[in-house]
């Protein structure tokens, strides 16, 4: 099993903290301000991303804006996480239109333990489940974390939402958004990322899609041991 000191963390935008995790020491240093972006999958960041997020489409209404998302803590077996998230996709709704809608994931959500850990000494994840008080219908967030060599890396993040539970006015089809790289943010073991800017990742409804259904924007992002 990976030990404590192993979990490191990613999500690093320009001007996010490196901290060295150790029992006796930590060391911090602050990111060198980049300009360049060595992924080619580099992501659209900073809070202004939200001009770039709603591409007027003839059939669909846009919700008002939401408030930022609060900033939740979850842990599993194997990580701990410290995050706030706005996802913004389209639902399907009662009078067989498309709605365009901004949502945070509720803080309330919970890690339970199905969350996968070190599984073939590679993965580590988390899901965060939120259920909805009146259908018991259940809304899941997953972030996976894959370890290459020295080096860790997101893996994909799963989301899978029963908008009916979430909005009056949607059917009952549910929605897969799914965010797939093998090697974003890949980072060096034992490190951890302390962010705050913004960071948004574009989603798919399956891995194999080039569809672009979503966003899930990290307002911060913090990975502790
Ligand atoms: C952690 O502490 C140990 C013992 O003090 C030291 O040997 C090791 O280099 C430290 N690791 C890091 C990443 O600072
Ligand atoms: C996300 O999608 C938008 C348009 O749908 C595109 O302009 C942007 O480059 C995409 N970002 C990434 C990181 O693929
Ligand atoms: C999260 O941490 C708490 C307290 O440290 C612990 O009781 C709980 O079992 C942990 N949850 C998981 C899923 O490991
Ligand atoms: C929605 O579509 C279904 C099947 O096409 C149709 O039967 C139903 O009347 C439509 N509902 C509304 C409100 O248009
Ligand atoms: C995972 O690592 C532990 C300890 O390093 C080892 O005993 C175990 O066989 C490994 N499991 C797999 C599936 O590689
Ligand atoms: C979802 O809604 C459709 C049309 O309203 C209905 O035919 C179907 O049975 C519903 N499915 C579930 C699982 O409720
Ligand atoms: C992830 O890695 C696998 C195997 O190395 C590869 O087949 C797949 O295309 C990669 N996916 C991405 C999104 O890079
Ligand atoms: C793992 O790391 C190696 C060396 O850095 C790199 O060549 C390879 O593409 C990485 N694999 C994945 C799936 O990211």
């Amino acid at each position: 099993m990976l030990s404590k000191l192993d979990i490191l963390i990613l999500f690093c935008a320009i001007g996010c903290t490196l901290a060295v995790e150790n029992d006796t020491t930590t060391t911090t240093s602050t990111a060198p301000p980049s300009t360049t972006t060595t992924s080619s999958s580099s992501t659209t960041s900073s809070s202004s991303s939200t001009s770039t997020t709603e591409a007027p489409v003839s059939t669909t209404t846009t919700a008002p804006p939401l408030p930022s998302p609060e900033i939740g803590e979850w842990n599993s077996t194997c990580l701990k996480v410290r995050f706030s998230a706005q996802l913004s996709f389209s639902y399907n709704t009662l009078d067989n239109g498309t709605k365009h809608t901004k949502y945070n994931l509720p803080v309330k959500s919970i890690s339970k333990n199905d969350d996968d850990c070190n599984q073939f000494n590679e993965t580590e994840s988390i899901v965060l489940h939120w259920v909805d008080d009146k259908t018991k219908e259940e809304n899941s967030f997953k972030l996976s974390f894959y370890k290459n060599g020295s080096n860790f890396g997101l893996g994909h993040i799963v989301i899978k939402l029963q908008p009916k539970t979430l909005f009056p006015d949607a059917n009952n089809d549910s929605v897969q958004l799914i965010y797939n790289s093998n090697s974003t943010f890949v980072t060096p073991l034992k490190m951890s990322y302390h962010c705050t800017r913004g960071q948004t990742f574009n989603l798919t409804e399956l891995v194999s899609s080039s569809d672009i259904i979503g966003t899930v924007s990290f307002f911060v992002f913090n990975c502790f041991p």
